[in-house]
């Protein structure tokens, strides 16, 4: 059951120039059949060098971007659009004001969306990727959580879109960027289990040391809710793009 496929370079700049090599090459083919491209996308440190290799891709090689169509995995929430910490001012920050995107054509959950219409609201955004005909290619970092979007342990594979609570690990790590733990949002919007197993083809990214253990189960321990990212087993096309430190828990026969 456990068709991962798994890619290793000496480091994550190396990964990230190869993923956005893979990326590019489906945009191109799609933008010449007159086809537009569906993308799932991640925030994070993680994509951080992938989307700059995209920018240059866009730049230097004229590779245009008015044909594709985004989905974000997740937002914190509350949150204001236009606040530092959103991640749609990550998004534009790191992508999106370098490429030709069609503004309309992005989607990042709204972390502004008012309580008593989050449900109809989540319900709304599966809607529209499964109108745009679903997710070709979904970036995924991993959390130490085992986190994959903001689905945090005990999130079952039957999840959609939804609000959730973010877990203390996340909250840590979230820190030094809100300045504090105390200024992390306690939730967030976050595509679901099963949101994220309906894409066609999934890249899961990961970088250095501190992923190595988390990495390691997500890949080889046996599928269960107390690691979301176990999920990814039962998904029929996902790679999984390591530089050596992240890769250095497996053993040789678990890295084929
Ligand atoms: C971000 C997201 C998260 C991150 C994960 C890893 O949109 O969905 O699951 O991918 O927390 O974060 P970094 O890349 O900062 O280690």
């Amino acid at each position: 059951m456990n068709t991962i496929q798994k890619s290793i370079f000496p480091t994550s700049t190396e990964a990230s120039k190869n993923v956005a090599k893979e990326i590019s090459l489906l945009i191109k083919t799609n933008n010449n059949a007159g086809k537009q491209t569906i993308l799932g996308l991640a925030t994070g440190s993680t994509p951080l060098e992938l989307y700059k290799e995209l920018v240059n891709i866009h730049k230097n090689q004229g590779l245009s971007f008015r044909n594709v169509i985004t989905f974000n995995l997740d937002e914190y929430y509350p949150m204001n659009p236009e606040d530092r910490n959103s991640y749609v001012h990550f998004m534009n920050k790191h992508l999106f004001d370098y490429i030709d995107i069609d503004k309309d054509n992005i989607h990042i959950p709204d972390g502004s969306v008012s309580e008593d219409n989050i449900d109809e609201y989540c319900e709304t955004y599966e809607q529209t990727i499964r109108a745009c005909g679903g997710i070709d290619i979904q970036l995924l970092g991993i959390g130490r959580s085992g986190h994959v979007g903001f689905n945090e342990p005990g999130s079952t594979r039957l999840t959609r879109t939804r609000l959730v609570k973010l877990g203390q690990i996340t909250r840590n790590d979230a820190a030094p960027m809100f300045s504090g733990v105390e200024h992390v949002p306690k939730q967030a919007i976050t595509m679901g289990i099963r949101s994220i197993l309906d894409t066609k083809k999934i890249y899961l990214l990961a970088w250095g040391k501190s992923k190595a253990a988390i990495v390691k189960k997500a890949l080889t321990d046996k599928v269960t809710d107390k690691i979301p990212a176990t999920f990814l087993q039962e998904h029929k096309n996902t790679t999984v793009f390591l530089d050596k430190e992240a890769a250095s828990e497996l053993v040789q026969e678990q890295l084929t």
